[in-house]
């Protein structure tokens, strides 16, 4: 969430004069650690925390971590370090990991790291406040036992004034045989529809226009919530939970993501099509192309079945824009099975896709197998999965050129201050001049009519039309 200093090493010696002194947070990861950091940044705030000016200035330092990768996991040592360091020379600091890693390495990371006040799973999140007592009271503090999370009365402190994330399921209850979220982010919670809905309508008073709800499988949400809801409720799913927010005056686009083919419907698809503010944007990872490795993956489904579900999408909604995840050089991947993948994406011709070599992670199946790939062709597959979809991207985004799409303006271009950027209703990033004329500004929040002029892979430039 926030961005990490590049300013020279300065230090803060002085203990706070006032209030609980300044707090600092870097989020690695996926939206999932975003909506968590935006909640815990509420709860400090509510403490009396403010928000630091650096990284290396701020009395309390909190990186919220991500494991999916061991790229992932490795940044967040280099960044301990520093800080260790500092603590030796500030003593009041206080350091803090959340997340992933914290899940996934508990009281271990202690004793890598003896500077730390406080590890935390990511169902601690909603607890930091009582977590942060106890280290005031003088402990060194692990949390990451299973626990149930809680709703959070605090205001989350978001990023952005236009667009949030609205958790509605957490954890993971699938075994893909790559994948290390279900032992770090535990098994599945859905969140009571009113406390969503209640949730969506804050934001609405608070001018927020767009929503997104997240679940790293949002299709099974409600599965779990017959079992522990006190109420007596009927069954319900992603698609009735759509049907239930949609109404909500304020709101004018709703998303969700992630989307898993094993249990993408047909009903969601039609739910999607009849509700005008659901986005005709879907991010459905497929992994691979290839339905032997899709089988050792654990992904129950085969890349019919995942075609299927697209051509579906394009059928009722020809202008939606699809976007995926993807690993290569899975352990075992055969050229041809890698061809298998390049081969679905070019057939799809994805909008977005997000690409990854295999990276083994503690106690996964995948890990232990025969036949990991060796790091060369790691780097060979990835380099060229990226190509093909760079340029699948580009030819997909020439649909747009001379079109009119309705962009919601999220803020200035940071790399181009006479711009200003928003998204599509595809989710497409979209740059254009602040003002076509004297008398015409925009500004965040607004919905405004653009006219696509210039292409680009992955980002769009045009002109307001009145
Ligand atoms: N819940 C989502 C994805 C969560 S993780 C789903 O089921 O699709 C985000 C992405 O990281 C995954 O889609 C996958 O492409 C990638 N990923 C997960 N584990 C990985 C690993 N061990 N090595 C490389 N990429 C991985
Ligand atoms: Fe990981 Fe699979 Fe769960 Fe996605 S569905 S988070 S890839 S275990
Ligand atoms: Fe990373 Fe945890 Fe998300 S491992 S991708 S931050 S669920």
């Amino acid at each position: 969430m926030i961005q990490l200093s590049q300013k020279p090493l300065k230090i803060n010696h002085e203990l706070p004069e006032s209030g609980r002194g300044s707090y600092w947070i870097t989020t690695f990861g996926c939206q999932m650690n975003k909506a968590d950091s935006e909640r815990m940044a509420g709860i400090l705030e509510g403490m009396g925390y403010k928000e630091a000016k650096a990284e290396l200035q701020a009395d309390l330092v909190l990186y919220n971590t991500c494991t999916i990768r061991d790229n992932a996991e490795q940044k967040v040592y280099s960044y301990l370090g520093k800080q260790a360091r500092r603590k030796h020379l500030s003593p009041h600091l206080k350091l803090i990991v959340a997340g992933c890693v914290a899940q996934q390495e508990g009281a271990a990371l202690l004793r890598r790291v003896p500077e730390l006040d406080l590890v935390m799973g990511p169902q601690h999140a909603n607890r930091l406040e009582t977590l942060l007592n106890q280290v005031d009271n003088g402990h060194q503090v692990v949390a990451t036992e299973e626990s149930h999370i809680l709703e959070d009365l605090t205001a989350a402190r978001r990023d952005s004034k236009v667009s949030a994330w609205v958790n509605v399921i957490y954890g993971c209850n699938e075994r893909c045989t790559y994948c290390v979220v279900p032992s770090v982010r535990g098994k599945e919670q859905s969140r009571e529809p009113e406390a969503i809905r209640k949730e969506i309508e804050n934001l609405a008073q608070k001018d927020f226009k767009e929503i997104t709800l997240l679940g790293q499988n949002i299709d099974a949400y409600g599965r779990d919530l017959k079992e522990i809801s006190s109420l007596q409720r009927e069954k319900i799913s992603l698609k009735d939970l759509l049907t239930y927010i949609h109404d909500i005056d304020g709101i004018e686009r709703i998303r969700f993501a992630t989307s898993h083919p094993r249990y993408f419907t047909d009903e969601l698809i039609q739910t999607c099509a009849e509700h005008s503010k659901i986005c005709e944007h879907f991010h459905i990872p497929f992994q691979s192309g290839d339905n032997e490795i899709l089988k050792r993956m654990a992904r129950g489904y085969t890349i019919e079945r995942y075609k299927k579900i697209i051509y579906k999408i394009k059928e009722v909604m020809p202008e939606a824009s699809i976007s995926a995840d993807v690993i290569v050089a899975f352990p075992g991947e055969t050229e041809v099975q890698f061809q298998n993948t390049l081969n679905i994406i070019e057939e799809i011709g994805f909008d977005q896709v997000n690409t990854a070599a295999y990276s083994p992670r503690p106690n996964t199946p995948a890990a232990k197998w025969a036949g990991q790939i060796q790091e060369e062709v790691k780097v060979e597959r990835l380099k060229r999965v990226n190509q093909l979809v760079a340029e699948t991207a580009r030819v997909r985004n020439k649909r747009y050129e001379g079109r009119v799409e309705e962009v919601l303006v999220e803020g200035i271009n940071p790399k181009n201050r006479e711009q200003l950027m928003g998204r599509t209703r595809t989710n497409r990033l979209t740059f254009f001049p602040q003002h076509s004329n004297s008398y015409l500004l925009y500004k965040a929040g607004d919905i405004v009519k653009v006219k696509i002029e210039e292409i680009r892979s992955f980002s769009l430039t045009g002109t307001p039309i009145n």
